[in-house]
């Protein structure tokens, strides 16, 4: 594989550059792993290529970013050959928060900074590449929330910043006070929104690229059984055989084939399927490929 396809890009003008497959570590909690397997997930995510990592406070209920922490404790080399995104801004109930009352979302100062120096003790880490607000708070201030970003900047703890699951409408205001790099949002051959409510339009009007999140739809792309699933695996096996390459490796390129540069965020734990992912950078689908599979998840003709 040609090693350009495979090197860190910039998200916006202003950064960060991230590998063109991200790891998600979601689920790293569910999967009952130790350290040493940890490590070693970590380190064949590195060496495929993929170099940044995808987190959230509240992933694992507040324990994956301790989970991943604790490789780079005992392997603090391996830190300088990674990017690190996470996200702050939604409030679970927890044991391990246990102020937290009601589930709820909250972007003031105190919370966003408090998240934050709690992430970077649990990652084992002085800094994160790439800070997204979790979910659109709607007490959200723009103008505090910018210049708490600005001090979190001037500190060195978080170097660019973004947001997660926000209308055009939402960036655009927090854009306006500070320059946002990414909306990371849902897409798959089976979760089109994106493609019609403004967002993707949005990325590319202001030259960000979105980060994907579920790219197989969190695994329904293979184990529903609805009829929009069945028509649209259908559709991918079809074009699997005929690229001779896997399902997954289709749903990928179906989601890197629109012109605002997505960066899928891969949630699994398998080598297998991490390979799968970056095979995906060397197939670019037809249009009319991409437009069966979107048929396909329609149920219809484009009109
Ligand atoms: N910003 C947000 O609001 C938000 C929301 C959700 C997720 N995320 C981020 O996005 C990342 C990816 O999301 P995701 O985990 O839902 O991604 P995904 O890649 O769509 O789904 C991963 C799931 O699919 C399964 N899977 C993969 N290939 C399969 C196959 N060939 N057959 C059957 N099952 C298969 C995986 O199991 P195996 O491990 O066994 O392969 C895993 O359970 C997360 O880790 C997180 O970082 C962000």
């Amino acid at each position: 594989m040609n090693s350009d396809i495979l090197a860190p890009s910039a998200l916006s003008n202003h950064g960060p550059h991230l590998s063109p497959i991200v790891a998600g570590a979601w689920r790293m909690a569910e999967w009952n792993v130790n350290v040493a397997q940890r490590l070693r997930w970590i380190e064949q995510c590195l060496d495929l290529g993929i170099t940044s990592f995808d987190h959230a406070d509240i992933y694992g209920g507040y324990t994956v970013e301790t989970l991943f922490g604790e490789v780079l404790a005992t392997q603090p080399s391996l830190r300088s050959r990674m990017q690190l995104v996470s996200k702050c801004g939604i409030k679970l109930v927890s044991e391990r928060r246990p102020g937290h009352a009601i589930k709820s979302y909250d972007t003031s100062r105190a919370h966003v900074l408090a998240s934050v120096d709690e992430s970077l003790r649990a990652l084992h880490t002085d800094h994160i590449d790439l800070l997204l607000i979790h979910r659109p708070d709607a007490l959200m201030d723009p103008d505090e929330l910018a210049e708490t970003f600005q001090g979190l900047r001037n500190a060195g703890k978080v170097l660019h910043f973004g947001v997660s699951n926000h209308t055009p409408s939402q960036l655009a205001l927090l854009n306006n006070s500070i320059g946002l790099a990414t909306n990371q949002i849902e897409l798959s051959p089976l979760h089109l929104n994106a493609l019609n409510d403004g967002t993707l339009d949005q990325c590319l009007d202001l030259g960000i690229r979105p980060m994907i999140w579920s790219p197989l739809a969190g695994g329904r792309l293979f184990k529903a059984d609805d009829d929009q699933a069945q028509r649209v695996r259908n559709t991918l096996e079809v074009l699997a055989r005929q690229y001779q390459v896997s399902v997954s490796t289709v749903a990928y390129a179906w989601i890197l084939r629109h012109p605002s540069r997505p960066v899928p965020i891969t949630g699994s734990q398998r080598l297998e399927a991490l390979q799968e992912a970056i095979a995906a950078l060397s197939l670019r689908l037809s249009a009319e490929d991409w437009y069966r599979v979107w048929e396909a998840s329609e149920g219809r003709a484009v009109a």
